[in-house]
């Protein structure tokens, strides 16, 4: 018999991985139960939570927040036990439709698509209160500005929110359908670390393709631990970021031609991007602990969009917690370019050229290029996803998108 690995992992945040996943008769009970519920349609965001919060990945949440758990987190970054979380899960829904829900009875969560509507999962409702979107917008985007895309969808959400446990009937449509065979609960991704005999595992979390300046950072990264978890956002991003199934694609390609087998672990991460910079960070840090990871990458404006927030900030915010709250590592990174000089990606910390021969292009001058169907630098991009992006960009004009 083999000799099993012993491998310690980390504790999830608040010590237990959650799972609110029915089966069997409770599930059969449960979907008896929900159709005969007030039903409530939930948006990409809430079906994102909701598929995280099922499966552990925002551990300890069981649901969406109550009063005490918001206030807190909008006001002080914590839960009202004072457990480190920075980010609203939350279910908001009209004041129009409120008013027919009391606190303590049931409602079911419902998908609705073209083809019809799915009843998810029953949340148990404990809470339902009025709240400022504007004092929410402040401080957990730290702006009020409409354009900034966070901050509308906030603006477009119902007046009231509802709190409570979740327990999952059926995964979303998209958990089913987009990228199954990538998508590991943190109970799948620790199992598989075991597997692998890893102990020390950084976490990356990514919306765009991998350039060279995220490879860079990555192997780095992977000099000090024993393997790298790639996990990629697949939830709702802006209009203009590429397309998961794009990304997913060149993620595929540059792991099979530039990365070790049996080092990295590619998997998706279910969430929705909300663009809250700092806190945001913070967030995508813990879910990653809650998937296994040890350490995680913050890099240059993590989870940032426009002039929001400052290069550095998503690094700063955790000097809001001690160490041992926070539990998983962070590994902070400076700006990272291709420097002609050097022959190699660099940062200020390890370069001493002049900007002229660095190598910096933004997210427009990349589209730009590809849009004109031509490849993006070697510095800059690697030739396999410099094609696939291309085919994605003249796919899409050729759409119409
Ligand atoms: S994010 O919204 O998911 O943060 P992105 O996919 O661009 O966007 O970044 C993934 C991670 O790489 C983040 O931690 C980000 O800070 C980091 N990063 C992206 N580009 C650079 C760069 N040129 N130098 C250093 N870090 C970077």
């Amino acid at each position: 018999m083999p000799t099993p690995k012993i491998v310690n992992l980390i504790p999830p945040h608040g010590g237990t991985l959650i799972n609110r996943v029915l089966t069997g008769e409770a599930r059969e009970e449960a979907a008896e139960r929900a159709a005969h519920l007030e039903a409530i349609i939930l948006n990409d965001l809430n079906l994102a939570d909701l598929e995280m919060i099922a499966g552990g990945s925002l551990s300890p949440l069981t649901g969406y927040m109550e009063r005490a758990d918001y206030e807190s987190v909008v006001h002080h970054m914590r839960l009202a036990n004072g457990l480190p979380w920075t980010i609203p899960v939350t279910l908001a829904v009209s004041t129009e439709q409120a008013s027919r829900i009391r606190v303590g009875q049931e409602v079911a969560l419902v998908e609705r698509r073209e083809d019809g509507e799915r009843r998810l999962a029953i949340l148990e409702v404990h809470d339902k209160y009025e709240y400022n979107r504007e004092v929410e917008a402040q401080h957990v985007f730290r702006t009020t500005e409409t354009a900034h895309p966070g901050v509308a969808r906030l603006y477009r959400q119902g007046e009231v929110l509802l709190g409570g446990p979740i327990w999952l009937i059926e995964w979303p449509y998209r958990a089913q359908h987009e990228f199954a065979d990538l998508r590991y609960t943190p109970e799948q991704t620790r199992s598989l670390f075991v597997e692998r005999g890893w102990r020390r595992i950084v976490g990356f979390q990514t919306r765009n393709p991998i350039h060279r300046a995220h490879e860079y950072i990555q192997k780095t990264a992977l000099e000090i631990v024993d393997g790298l978890l790639l996990h990629p956002l697949v939830g709702e991003t802006k209009a203009d970021d590429v397309p998961a199934v794009t990304r997913v694609e060149s993620y595929k390609a540059i792991l099979a031609a530039y990365y070790p087998a049996s080092r990295v672990l590619l998997g998706v991460f279910p969430a929705a991007m909300r663009y809250a910079g700092p806190r945001e960070a913070v967030f995508h840090a813990i879910a990653r602990k809650n998937f296994g990871c040890t350490h995680f990458i913050v890099g240059r404006d993590h989870a940032g969009v426009g002039k929001y927030y400052g290069t550095y900030d998503a690094h700063l915010i955790f000097d809001e917690f001690t160490s041992q709250e926070i539990g998983i590592i962070p590994l902070f990174f400076e700006h990272t370019f291709y420097c002609r000089k050097c022959g190699a990606v660099v940062s200020s910390k390890t370069c001493p050229h002049d900007k002229a021969d660095h190598l910096i292009l933004s997210g427009t001058q990349v589209r730009e290029l590809l849009a004109r169907g031509e490849m993006l630098p070697v510095e800059f991009t690697r030739p396999e996803v410099s094609r696939i992006l291309m085919a994605g960009v003249q796919r899409r004009v050729a759409e119409g998108a």
